[in-house]
């Protein structure tokens, strides 16, 4: 019977095959160990030279990443991670792979990144991407069973969101569009028409910023609730971070495992999470010697790192300066300078993973808004209908998915945590 790895635990004691692909081997005259993968998990197949002399010399002579069935019959193992190995009858040769370019060896990020298509076949690279799944099942979940309703904005917008400096600019027939930076603004008119809603897909920042944290195209999920403050909001940013991240120590353990994750530092993160206004920040920046730092400007990554690190949770940072925030955010009632908005960052030194806010629901502020902002007053008429007919507070916020990926899973760059992720300098493959 044909079976996947995953599987193999219903089948101990029974003769089955497996469609696979060789990762490693190693052995002695004697015995070979073939490391099997099947993209559903990992498995040790054991041929032992005085059982079958021909499907030994098979198994010796077969090429990393070559294709094949394999059968035998299931053990389970205690040495084995997985908990169970193979003992091999027969092996049919699929396709013999010659001169596999990722061999076991070290390779540097710039030879592992021309051959990423091929890298995603390595066992971290996979787990990687499995807790990526993960989180997207979850963030189904949560907002499905939260009662959301997932509202799929568009791609190409004629608005943006997020400032005019990072918009990747194309032709639509005879008109300019640009590349989505961000689904908030149609999230609105959703949560207008639905109450709750969330947006979950790509957004392109032409962002000349080569940093660990930065990817041209990223995906976004942007919930966005009719009535609510942005106090309530924060309450749903930190359920629904919980909620990941318990998720992900629930069922990607082998995952965290081949990753050599510290679960000890997730176990902790638990709602409420704790607050400090950008105001408090600067003061604390400026006590721990940041000299570089005015009231006024925006944090860098040595800065939010270094208020992470006062604490064993994600922190918010509410309350930012108007200037440095973006036009469509609700003035602070109890400090004007300021507006009501957060940053989440997450733990570790891994930097914000969520912007959130509430948004400004009176018409003629909006409007002077856009005006002052420099943005195009024609191309906001529909957002501003959102204030002209029934106007109710609304708050909502988006996570950066890769950010989340690589925060969880402990890889050091994003560029590990997006399949075929889109760098300054990186369109291939
Ligand atoms: O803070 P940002 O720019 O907020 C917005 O786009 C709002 N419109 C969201 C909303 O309120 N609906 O981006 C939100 C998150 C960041 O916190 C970060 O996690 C991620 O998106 N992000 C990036 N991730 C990878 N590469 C980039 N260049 C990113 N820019 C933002
Ligand atoms: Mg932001």
């Amino acid at each position: 019977m044909k079976i996947s790895i995953n599987q193999a635990s219903n089948f101990e004691g029974q003769q089955v095959t497996i469609g696979c692909w060789l990762l490693q081997k190693r052995g002695s005259g004697k015995i070979q160990f073939l490391q099997l993968r099947d993209g559903t998990g990992f498995m040790q197949g054991v041929v032992v030279k005085a059982s079958d002399e021909a499907l030994f010399e098979t198994a010796k002579g077969l090429t990393q990443e070559t294709s094949m069935y394999v059968s035998g019959t299931i053990k389970s193992d205690d040495r084995s991670q997985f908990g169970y190995e193979m003992e091999v009858d027969d092996i049919e040769i699929i396709h013999a792979s010659e001169g596999y370019p990722i061999t076991p060896k070290a390779h540097g990020p710039e030879f592992l990144m021309d051959n990423r298509h091929l890298w995603l076949r390595s066992k971290k690279q996979h787990a990687v991407m499995n807790i990526r799944n993960q989180i997207i099942k979850s963030t189904h979940d949560f907002f499905f069973e939260n009662g959301y309703k997932k509202i799929d904005p568009p791609i190409l917008t004629s608005s943006s969101p997020e400032g005019t400096t990072e918009l990747f600019h194309t032709k639509y027939f005879d008109e300019d569009a640009y590349l989505s930076q961000s689904g908030q603004l149609y999230a609105e008119a959703a949560a207008m028409a639905h109450g709750k809603v969330f947006s979950f897909g790509p957004t392109f920042r032409a962002e000349k910023s080569k940093t660990r944290r930065h990817l041209i195209e990223f995906w976004m999920i942007e919930p966005e609730m009719a009535f609510y403050k942005h106090e309530d909001s924060l309450e749903v940013q930190e359920q629904y971070v919980e909620y990941l991240v318990q998720q992900v120590l629930a069922n990607c353990s082998l995952d965290l495992g081949i990753l050599e994750r510290d679960t000890a530092v997730l176990e902790k993160i638990r709602a409420p999470f704790p607050r400090i206004t950008y105001t408090d920040a600067v003061e604390l920046l400026k006590e721990k010697g940041f000299d570089d730092i005015e009231w006024g400007e925006d944090f860098g990554a040595p800065h939010e790192t270094e208020i992470a690190n006062h604490f064993d949770k994600p922190v918010f940072i509410t309350n930012y300066p108007k200037a440095i925030k973006s036009f469509y955010m609700e003035e602070n009632p109890e400090d004007p300078r300021t507006v009501l908005c957060a940053d989440m960052i997450a733990p570790e030194g891994y930097g914000e993973i969520i912007g959130g806010s509430e948004r400004i629901h009176d018409y003629a502020t909006l409007e002077q808004k856009i005006i002052d902002s420099g943005l195009n007053l024609d191309a906001y008429q529909w957002y501003l209908d959102l204030r002209r007919y029934g106007s109710v507070p609304h708050s909502g916020f988006g996570l950066g998915l890769e950010r989340t990926v690589a925060w969880l899973s402990g890889v050091q760059h994003v560029r590990e945590t997006s399949p075929f992720p889109r760098l300054l300098n990186r369109l291939y493959p």
